[in-house]
């Protein structure tokens, strides 16, 4: 057996796994000042499992584990349920009855935002830019559409983002508005939480401190809260955040400041929290597997994609999860024997497919027809 002590980690796992599934945020029964002082609505089965990826390991000659994020949440899963736990309830909190937010025409966020924020009752908008178009955009397309969001094509980022910062809030200001990925500090407190789990299941065995976990970066929250949380968990390791979006969107500045803001966020509302930060040995950016830009493919995305499938039937795409797989493999190529990597599996696994196939793209706004020539 090429990995006897994964082995037997991966047994513990199974007894330990089979308890029943957890409850309320690790973050309240840790510090319980914050459980009236934070909103949050539950949409998560936690804890997501951790699991040996064996097959992958063995083809790659490296211990490679997954948490299995894209089981989050059976309506939609991937890493925005986690980060819209935080968001949803602020909108409530704050009386709001409409949700608007941001993303390229292919946003993953937005899908989430949409199926779970209607599932609350929300009405959402979405402020579309063009993006690369593939299989995984159209069928996002038509599933917005299922879901009754208001689709909103804008000529550019920049066009989206000036509505999103101005337009929209001055002839909407009833609604709630969620930054691009769900991004901010109440976002970034989602995946504090994981990183309070995922530190857990180290703790009990389940899986062993891995020396680095890759995550994709678009807009950083999610690597953001992973490090603040295995920070305060007390798991030592590095988070490699695998840019996926132009640098303004995705660096390392932008995230260590999100990881600290969210850790100060809590200790505002809890002394109880203790003063810790993370620092930039803990929280890099991966910038060599970005490729020539946001949604456009890559080659060593493709065959990390492949590779995935043939051995572990778990599904990425292009835009975020290929090109974060495909870092993780070239890192276990370039420092053979250096400890077990985690790889943070941020892509819904929830299947859809049909719900897309019962919209017919006519019947999408017009301006998003074009999409699909
Ligand atoms: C599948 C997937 N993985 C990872 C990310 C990146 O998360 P973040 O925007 O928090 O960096 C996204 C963002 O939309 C995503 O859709």
């Amino acid at each position: 057996m090429l990995y006897p002590r994964a082995a037997l980690m991966c047994k513990m796992r199974v007894m330990n796994q089979t308890t029943a599934p957890d409850t309320g945020p690790r973050l309240f029964a840790a510090h319980p000042g914050l459980r009236d002082k934070i909103p949050w609505t539950p949409l998560v089965n936690r804890p997501t499992p951790v699991q040996l990826m064996e097959r992958f390991s063995r083809r790659l000659g490296a211990e490679v584990w997954v948490k299995r994020d894209d089981l989050s949440c059976p309506h939609y899963g991937g890493n925005k349920p986690r980060k819209l736990e935080f968001l949803l309830a602020q909108a409530a909190h704050r009386g709001k009855k409409s949700l608007v937010t941001i993303g390229g025409i292919g946003t993953n966020h937005g899908l989430a935002t949409v199926i779970l924020g209607r599932r609350q009752g929300f009405k959402v908008t979405l402020l579309l830019f063009a993006q690369p178009v593939s299989g995984h955009v159209r069928q996002n397309l038509r599933l917005y559409h299922a879901h009754q969001a208001e689709m909103i094509l804008c000529k550019s980022f920049r066009a989206a983002d000036w509505r999103y910062r101005w337009l929209e809030r001055l002839k909407r200001p009833g609604a709630y508005f969620i930054p691009a990925g769900g991004s901010n500090q109440w976002g970034a407190l989602g995946y504090l939480e994981a990183g309070l789990e995922l530190a857990d299941q180290v703790k009990a065995s389940q899986m062993p401190a891995p020396r680095a976990v890759f995550v994709a970066a678009g807009t950083c929250g999610t690597i953001a809260g992973l490090a603040a949380g295995l920070r305060l968990g007390g798991v030592r390791t590095r988070v490699v955040g695998v840019q996926v979006t132009p640098p303004q969107a995705a660096n390392q500045a932008l995230a260590l400041g999100m990881a600290n803001q969210a850790l100060a966020l809590l200790r505002r509302h809890d002394h109880s929290v203790p003063d810790v930060s993370v620092n930039a040995a803990e929280l890099v950016i991966d910038t060599q597997h970005y490729g020539s830009g946001y949604g456009a493919a890559t080659a060593a995305g493709s065959r990390a994609m492949e590779l995935m499938a043939e051995t572990e039937g778990i599904g990425l795409e292009q835009t975020y999860t290929a090109k974060t797989l495909a870092a993780l493999v070239d890192h276990a190529r370039d420092q053979p024997g250096e400890g077990p990597l985690l790889y943070l599996s941020t892509l819904s696994s929830v299947d859809l497919a049909t719900d897309a196939a019962a919209v017919d793209p006519r019947d999408l706004p017009q301006p998003f027809q074009r999409f699909f020539k």
